[in-house]
Protein backbone atom coordinates (compact mmCIF):
# COMPACT_ATOMS: atom_id res chain seq x y z
CA UNK A 1 0.00 0.00 0.00
CA UNK A 2 1.19 3.64 -0.93
CA UNK A 3 1.35 6.26 1.66
CA UNK A 4 2.39 9.99 1.28
CA UNK A 5 3.91 11.09 4.21
CA UNK A 6 4.05 14.56 4.67
CA UNK A 7 6.85 16.00 6.91
CA UNK A 8 5.56 18.79 9.50
CA UNK A 9 9.25 19.83 9.71
CA UNK A 10 8.48 22.04 6.45
CA UNK A 11 5.11 23.57 8.23
CA UNK A 12 4.48 27.02 9.51
CA UNK A 13 5.48 25.85 13.33
CA UNK A 14 3.41 29.44 14.22
CA UNK A 15 -0.11 27.69 13.01
CA UNK A 16 0.07 24.15 13.45
CA UNK A 17 -3.24 23.26 13.82
CA UNK A 18 -4.11 24.43 10.39
CA UNK A 19 -1.39 23.21 8.86
CA UNK A 20 -1.89 19.42 9.81
CA UNK A 21 -5.68 19.94 9.09
CA UNK A 22 -4.61 21.22 5.46
CA UNK A 23 -2.51 17.99 4.57
CA UNK A 24 -5.39 15.87 6.20
CA UNK A 25 -7.92 17.73 3.94
CA UNK A 26 -4.96 17.29 0.58
CA UNK A 27 -5.78 13.17 1.56
CA UNK A 28 -3.12 12.64 3.78
CA UNK A 29 -2.96 9.44 6.00
CA UNK A 30 0.71 9.77 7.62
CA UNK A 31 2.44 12.82 8.84
CA UNK A 32 6.21 12.46 9.38
CA UNK A 33 7.65 14.21 12.38
CA UNK A 34 11.32 15.18 12.42
CA UNK A 35 12.83 14.54 16.07
CA UNK A 36 16.14 15.87 16.19
CA UNK A 37 18.54 16.28 19.07
CA UNK A 38 21.23 18.61 17.86
CA UNK A 39 23.75 15.73 18.90
CA UNK A 40 22.86 13.11 16.10
CA UNK A 41 22.59 15.69 13.35
CA UNK A 42 23.35 19.24 13.79
CA UNK A 43 19.67 20.70 13.99
CA UNK A 44 16.98 20.40 16.58
CA UNK A 45 13.45 20.52 16.42
CA UNK A 46 10.49 19.30 18.66
CA UNK A 47 10.50 16.53 21.41
CA UNK A 48 7.23 14.81 23.11
CA UNK A 49 5.44 17.48 24.35
CA UNK A 50 5.14 19.42 21.23
CA UNK A 51 3.98 15.81 19.76
CA UNK A 52 1.30 15.47 22.20
CA UNK A 53 -0.27 18.60 21.88
CA UNK A 54 -0.74 18.12 18.19
CA UNK A 55 -2.17 14.49 18.60
CA UNK A 56 -5.07 16.88 19.96
CA UNK A 57 -5.64 18.06 16.60
CA UNK A 58 -5.52 15.11 14.18
CA UNK A 59 -6.34 11.18 13.73
CA UNK A 60 -3.10 11.29 11.46
CA UNK A 61 -1.20 8.47 11.55
CA UNK A 62 1.80 9.70 13.57
CA UNK A 63 5.52 8.42 11.56
CA UNK A 64 7.74 9.61 14.52
CA UNK A 65 11.49 9.66 13.18
CA UNK A 66 13.46 9.96 15.86
CA UNK A 67 17.23 11.50 14.96
CA UNK A 68 18.77 11.42 18.70
CA UNK A 69 21.57 9.27 20.25
CA UNK A 70 20.92 6.61 22.30
CA UNK A 71 17.40 6.60 21.48
CA UNK A 72 16.32 3.64 23.91
CA UNK A 73 16.32 6.90 26.60
CA UNK A 74 13.32 8.54 25.17
CA UNK A 75 11.24 5.50 23.66
CA UNK A 76 8.09 5.70 26.74
CA UNK A 77 7.68 9.03 26.00
CA UNK A 78 6.99 9.49 22.46
CA UNK A 79 4.60 6.08 23.36
CA UNK A 80 2.82 8.23 25.75
CA UNK A 81 2.68 11.47 23.19
CA UNK A 82 0.62 9.55 20.96
CA UNK A 83 3.10 7.87 17.94
CA UNK A 84 2.21 5.27 16.07
CA UNK A 85 5.10 3.93 14.56
CA UNK A 86 8.68 4.78 15.70
CA UNK A 87 11.84 4.86 13.94
CA UNK A 88 15.31 5.52 14.93
CA UNK A 89 18.39 4.80 13.44
CA UNK A 90 20.77 2.20 12.96
CA UNK A 91 24.15 4.38 13.34
CA UNK A 92 22.07 6.02 16.88
CA UNK A 93 21.88 2.87 18.90
CA UNK A 94 24.00 0.75 20.56
CA UNK A 95 22.12 -2.27 20.30
CA UNK A 96 19.18 -1.53 17.48
CA UNK A 97 17.98 -4.98 18.19
CA UNK A 98 16.90 -4.39 21.53
CA UNK A 99 15.90 -0.98 20.87
CA UNK A 100 13.63 -2.14 18.23
CA UNK A 101 12.43 -4.99 21.37
CA UNK A 102 11.91 -2.05 23.42
CA UNK A 103 9.33 -0.10 21.06
CA UNK A 104 7.27 -3.18 20.52
CA UNK A 105 7.44 -3.75 24.26
CA UNK A 106 4.97 -0.95 24.28
CA UNK A 107 2.89 -2.73 21.79
CA UNK A 108 4.24 -0.03 18.99
CA UNK A 109 5.44 -0.60 15.64
CA UNK A 110 9.41 0.05 15.12
CA UNK A 111 11.31 0.54 12.08
CA UNK A 112 14.98 1.23 11.71
CA UNK A 113 16.32 4.24 9.78
CA UNK A 114 20.10 4.35 7.85
CA UNK A 115 21.63 7.70 6.55
CA UNK A 116 22.98 7.81 3.40
CA UNK A 117 26.61 6.40 4.00
CA UNK A 118 25.29 3.34 5.57
CA UNK A 119 24.95 0.07 3.74
CA UNK A 120 21.78 -1.89 3.45
CA UNK A 121 23.40 -4.70 4.73
CA UNK A 122 22.92 -3.72 8.21
CA UNK A 123 19.19 -3.69 7.21
CA UNK A 124 18.92 -7.70 6.61
CA UNK A 125 19.23 -9.44 9.93
CA UNK A 126 16.36 -6.94 11.14
CA UNK A 127 13.83 -7.36 8.52
CA UNK A 128 12.11 -10.23 10.25
CA UNK A 129 12.06 -7.85 13.24
CA UNK A 130 10.54 -4.51 11.86
CA UNK A 131 7.65 -3.36 10.43
CA UNK A 132 9.25 -0.65 8.41
CA UNK A 133 12.51 0.30 6.94
CA UNK A 134 13.84 4.07 6.01
CA UNK A 135 16.27 4.60 3.69
CA UNK A 136 17.88 8.39 3.93
CA UNK A 137 17.67 10.00 0.61
CA UNK A 138 19.52 13.00 2.19
CA UNK A 139 21.95 13.61 5.01
CA UNK A 140 19.16 13.61 8.03
CA UNK A 141 19.43 17.07 9.14
CA UNK A 142 17.32 19.53 7.30
CA UNK A 143 14.32 19.78 4.95
CA UNK A 144 15.15 21.27 1.58
CA UNK A 145 17.95 19.08 0.26
CA UNK A 146 17.91 17.30 -2.90
CA UNK A 147 17.09 13.51 -3.40
CA UNK A 148 20.56 11.61 -4.01
CA UNK A 149 19.87 9.13 -6.61
CA UNK A 150 22.46 6.77 -5.03
CA UNK A 151 20.35 6.22 -1.41
CA UNK A 152 17.94 4.40 -4.23
CA UNK A 153 20.27 1.31 -4.91
CA UNK A 154 19.58 0.31 -1.25
CA UNK A 155 16.06 0.06 -1.85
CA UNK A 156 16.30 -1.76 -4.66
CA UNK A 157 18.29 -4.04 -2.74
CA UNK A 158 15.81 -4.35 0.04
CA UNK A 159 13.01 -4.78 -1.75
CA UNK A 160 14.43 -7.40 -3.57
CA UNK A 161 16.04 -9.21 -0.23
CA UNK A 162 12.58 -9.42 1.35
CA UNK A 163 10.79 -9.74 -1.65
CA UNK A 164 13.17 -12.90 -2.33
CA UNK A 165 12.11 -14.12 1.26
CA UNK A 166 8.43 -13.58 1.20
CA UNK A 167 8.53 -10.42 4.06
CA UNK A 168 5.94 -7.81 3.18
CA UNK A 169 8.03 -5.00 4.80
CA UNK A 170 7.24 -1.43 4.53
CA UNK A 171 10.18 0.54 2.86
CA UNK A 172 10.20 4.35 3.65
CA UNK A 173 11.91 7.10 1.70
CA UNK A 174 12.99 10.34 2.79
CA UNK A 175 14.74 13.80 1.88
CA UNK A 176 14.13 15.50 -1.38
CA UNK A 177 11.02 13.82 -2.76
CA UNK A 178 8.42 15.28 -4.98
CA UNK A 179 5.87 14.70 -7.94
CA UNK A 180 9.02 14.62 -10.28
CA UNK A 181 10.92 11.63 -8.87
CA UNK A 182 8.58 9.80 -6.96
CA UNK A 183 8.63 7.61 -9.56
CA UNK A 184 12.14 6.70 -9.01
CA UNK A 185 11.52 6.22 -5.39
CA UNK A 186 8.76 3.76 -6.38
CA UNK A 187 10.17 1.89 -8.98
CA UNK A 188 13.03 1.30 -6.42
CA UNK A 189 10.54 -0.16 -3.95
CA UNK A 190 9.47 2.28 -1.85
CA UNK A 191 5.84 2.08 -0.45
CA UNK A 192 6.01 5.21 2.19
CA UNK A 193 7.15 8.64 1.09
CA UNK A 194 8.08 11.58 3.37
CA UNK A 195 7.62 14.62 1.43
CA UNK A 196 8.34 17.58 3.27
CA UNK A 197 9.19 20.93 1.04
CA UNK A 198 6.98 19.72 -1.74
CA UNK A 199 4.00 19.39 0.44
CA UNK A 200 3.78 22.50 2.72
CA UNK A 201 5.40 24.92 0.89
CA UNK A 202 2.86 24.06 -2.03
CA UNK A 203 -0.06 26.71 -2.91
CA UNK A 204 -2.55 23.57 -3.96
CA UNK A 205 -0.96 20.73 -1.16
CA UNK A 206 -4.16 19.04 -2.77
CA UNK A 207 -2.95 18.86 -6.26
CA UNK A 208 0.85 17.56 -4.92
CA UNK A 209 -0.03 14.78 -3.02
CA UNK A 210 -2.24 14.08 -6.14
CA UNK A 211 0.54 14.02 -8.68
CA UNK A 212 2.78 12.32 -6.22
CA UNK A 213 -0.07 9.47 -6.14
CA UNK A 214 -0.36 9.48 -10.11
CA UNK A 215 3.53 9.14 -10.69
CA UNK A 216 3.53 6.66 -8.07
CA UNK A 217 1.06 4.31 -9.88
CA UNK A 218 2.82 4.99 -13.24
CA UNK A 219 6.13 3.36 -11.76
CA UNK A 220 5.50 0.50 -10.17
CA UNK A 221 8.35 -1.70 -8.35
CA UNK A 222 10.48 -3.10 -11.54
CA UNK A 223 12.31 -6.27 -10.04
C1 LIG B 1 15.49 15.27 7.11
C2 LIG B 1 14.12 14.82 7.53
C3 LIG B 1 13.11 14.84 6.45
C4 LIG B 1 12.79 16.18 5.87
C5 LIG B 1 12.18 15.99 4.51
O1 LIG B 1 16.39 14.95 8.11
O2 LIG B 1 14.19 13.51 8.01
O3 LIG B 1 11.91 14.20 6.90
O4 LIG B 1 11.88 16.90 6.66
O5 LIG B 1 11.97 17.22 3.97
P1 LIG B 1 12.07 17.50 2.39
O6 LIG B 1 10.95 16.74 1.74
O7 LIG B 1 11.87 18.98 2.30
O8 LIG B 1 13.41 17.06 1.93
ZN1 LIG C 1 12.33 12.42 8.40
Amino acid sequence: MLYIAPSLLAADFSCLDSEINKVADAGAKYLHLDVMDGAFVPNITFGPELISCIRKCTDLYFDVHLMIKRPERYIDRFVKAGADIITVHYEACENPMSVIHLIHSYEMKAAVAISPNTPVDVLYPLVNHIDMALIMTVEPGFGGQSLIPECLDKVQALRKYVSERGIDLDIEVDGGINADNIGLCTSAGANIIVAGSAIFKSKKPRNVIMSMKEAAANNPFKP
